[in-house]
């Protein structure tokens, strides 16, 4: 029996919602592509698409945002770089446009219709809801980086089995598990970034199924904060607005992401036996009987996060998915830096120039590099393409012996240290690469010696 085709997977940018809803370009650009191309990479992008294209489809080059290669359904491994054939492929294109529109969900819909029911809340907001996707997080999915292709497994893996791909396989799929999602691990690993990315591009793979999504964000903590000895019932009042959103629009696939949920489902055990407000204790109990109602539809995921696992309550625990977000190994360390060093680049804020002076021009780590000007990517290559340069010094064999001092800190720290590098450079407006990466060496240093509290 021949093997099932390797499926492509293709964004299809356009800058309005009027072409999405009205033009059926993703057809033509499938078969365009399947014709005219050998192999693409994953996140290769085009600004632009061939004349003859556009004509064939009647679309104007200004209609278009981007095009971009944003997944695949075989193995993740090595696949940093890698050419994936397309002859024998089949290439499925997701079309959309980004919205703008974010409001917030104050109201409460009364299920029984029962009007005079004004509650002293009503009018607070409650969440902020996102039309998907979203502007805001147009970037988000390709800035994250993570071990082992983590952020493209746990997308798959809510595609495949938790998001059965047809509405109606979701109907006949009874109590499907893992319909909420925790990710857990330590503060500044990019939990809540990577909520909100799964949420953005589920939006756009499961356009297919669902034309309209919308994202429900809530910030746990600050239920308490803002709804004091009300927040079970501001809890309620919310889950009964998103059962109402859900109802409203079977076609409509909502993501509600409840950042720092440890605030609402706080472990009731501990909780009592700390004495805590009885609030608390109802606001968990509301949670926890809120989710078994919305566990009855098929349109809704829930993403939740948390950096204390251990302050959370059995009967949540219970009812989720678990996903472990570590702190980042040393090739990902290297990546989160060279990323992070290649925004100052393209801010202006580092310069290249001299960089061959500096460090020896056969540090140049390719064959082909170009002498001029010197690009970033030959100077410091993805961790894939290192080998190349094994065994020589250079800025690439600085960066990687910084990500491997850098050992138990986040993303975010990691993100920070070019930075706090390049502000400390205070001689001059733009320093070089080279003297942001000795300011580097030092601020690892200062960050490896034990407090001295
Ligand atoms: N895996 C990652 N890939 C890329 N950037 C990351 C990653 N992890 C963290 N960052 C950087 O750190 C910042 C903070 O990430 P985020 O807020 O998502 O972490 P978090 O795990 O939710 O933290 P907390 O537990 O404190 O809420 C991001 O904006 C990003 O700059
Ligand atoms: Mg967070």
């Amino acid at each position: 029996m021949a093997s099932p085709k390797v499926v492509i997977y293709v964004a299809y940018c356009v800058k309005d919602q009027f072409f999405v809803d009205h033009c059926n370009y993703a057809d033509d650009l499938e078969s365009y592509m399947s014709q005219a191309f050998v192999g693409v990479r994953l996140k290769q992008r085009w600004t632009t698409l061939p004349r003859s294209l556009l004509e064939d489809i009647g679309q104007e080059q200004d209609v278009l945002s981007f095009v971009e290669v944003a997944d695949h359904d075989g193995p993740y491994q090595d696949l940093d770089g890698k050419i994936l054939p397309v002859p024998g492929a089949h290439i499925h294109v997701d079309m959309f446009a980004l919205s703008d529109q974010v409001e917030k969900l104050t109201q409460y819909i009364e299920p029984e219709g029962d009007a005079s029911a004004v509650h002293p809340h009503t009018g607070s907001t409650l969440a902020i809801v996102y039309t998907l996707p979203h502007n805001d997080f147009a970037s988000q999915w390709n800035s994250l980086i993570f071990d082992d292709f983590f952020h493209y497994r746990t997308l798959r893996y809510l595609l495949r089995r938790v998001i059965t791909p047809t509405p109606e396989s979701v109907r006949n799929f009874q109590s499907p598990p893992g319909q909420i999602v925790l990710l857990h691990g330590p503060p500044g690993t990019g939990k809540t970034s990577l909520c909100e990315a799964l949420a953005q591009q589920l939006s756009i793979r499961l356009s297919s199924y669902y034309p309209r999504s919308k994202l429900v964000r809530v910030k746990a903590t600050s239920f308490f904060s803002q709804f004091r000895s009300d927040s079970d019932n501001a809890v309620v009042r919310l889950f009964s607005s998103i059962e109402a959103m859900i109802n409203q629009d079977q076609n409509r696939f909502i993501f509600v992401l409840m950042d720092e949920i440890e605030g609402l489902a706080r472990s009731r055990k501990t909780s009592s036996a700390n004495a805590e407000p009885g609030d608390a204790l109802r606001a968990t109990n509301a949670l926890v009987a809120a989710l078994d109602t919305l566990r009855q539809y098929p349109n809704v995921l829930l993403l939740s996060a948390t950096n204390m696992l251990d302050a959370m309550d059995d009967a949540f625990l219970d009812r989720v998915s678990l996903y472990s977000v570590g702190l980042p190994e040393a090739p990902t360390r290297y990546e989160m830096l060279r990323a992070a060093l290649g925004k100052l680049v393209n801010s202006g804020d580092v310069s290249l120039e001299h960089i061959a002076e500096e460090d020896g021009e056969e540090v140049m780590l390719l064959d082909d590099a170009p002498a001029e000007p010197p690009r970033f990517d030959t100077i410091l290559p993805p961790y894939g393409a290192l080998s190349l340069a094994a065994g020589k010094s250079g800025p690439a064999q600085t960066l990687l012996q910084h990500a491997k001092e850098c050992e138990g800190l986040s993303g975010r720290k990691l993100a920070s240290i070019p930075f706090d590098a390049a502000c400390s450079c205070v001689e001059k407006d733009v320093c070089t690469l080279g003297e942001t990466l000795e300011a580097m060496g030092v601020e690892i240093a200062g960050l490896r010696q034990p407090s001295s509290s």
